[in-house]
């Protein structure tokens, strides 16, 4: 049994169905890629994954245990934690506040706040020479790494990230998508939804394709980045050319 277990979901915005019945796997140490188009329905996955939305049908486990229809809350005190689609970062607070905020669910206890603020600064330094700065002072790359820092101060069996890259040079892009491998190198089951399909493919363990709704394609991500269909849709032109 995988440690997340998504089987058969299908959700509605009302009486459109975003999603027709997706089934996907999140395993220790590995990083899942979801890949798709605009409107494909990758940021609903994630957002009915941490309790946002509820499905109609399909099912949800997590270590074995069914989550669907719990509190969003309590989903992250279980060890899942989503940044969501563009970053959310608190603004009028400082970095540091903003990653206290992230360990909100472990407050009282000041030596592990302490601990876990102390492995971000060591995965992403950037962040620790800029602790007192105000968040919305900082850089998109930044913003993008305390988003990924925030997360991690509730230390997550699953990181949900969806869309890291988003905004930024291929150059960030690539250093962040590498800090995210780290991460799932200790331990961590990472789903990764990207639009840069070439960096995604280039450092997940498996990938799936959505389009409207349904996962058209799945497999190991060296599989996929060279399956023909992938290539034309997600690879190719201007990507390509942007990316290397
Ligand atoms: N709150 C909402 N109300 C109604 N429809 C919604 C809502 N949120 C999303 N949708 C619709 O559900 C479908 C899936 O949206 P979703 O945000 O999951 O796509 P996505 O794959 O994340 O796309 P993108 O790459 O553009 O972020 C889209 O057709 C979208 O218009
Ligand atoms: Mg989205």
């Amino acid at each position: 049994m995988a440690l997340l277990e998504v089987r058969d979901l299908h959700v509605f915005y009302g009486n459109i169905e975003a999603l027709k019945g997706i089934s996907l796997d999140a395993e220790p140490g590995q990083i899942m890629a979801i890949l798709g188009g605009n409107g494909a329905g990758k940021s609903t996955t994630l957002r009915t994954i941490s309790g946002l939305l509820r499905p109609r049908s399909g099912t949800i486990s997590f270590e074995g245990r069914s989550i669907v229809g719990l509190e969003a809350h309590v989903i992250v005190g279980m060890g899942l934690s989503q940044v969501p689609e563009g970053r959310r970062i608190f603004n009028i607070l400082t970095v540091e506040e903003n990653l206290n905020l992230g360990g909100y669910i472990v407050r009282s206890h000041r030596d592990l706040i302490r601990a876990r603020k102390a492995e971000v600064f060591k995965l992403f330094p950037r962040l620790a020479e800029r602790r007192a700065q105000l968040a919305g002072t900082l850089s998109g790359g930044e913003q993008q790494m305390l988003a990924i820092g925030r997360a991690l101060m509730s230390e997550p069996k699953v990181l949900m990230l969806d869309e890291p890259s988003l905004g930024l040079s291929p150059i960030l892009s690539r250093s962040v998508l590498k800090t995210v491998r780290e991460v799932a190198n200790r331990g961590t089951a990472v789903l990764l939804v990207e639009q840069n399909a070439r960096q995604a493919l280039a450092i997940a363990d498996r990938a799936c394709v959505i389009e409207t709704g349904s996962v058209v394609l799945e497999g190991d991500a060296a599989t996929l980045a060279k399956d023909e269909r992938v290539q034309k849709a997600y690879l190719g032109g201007f990507e390509a050319v942007a990316s290397g």
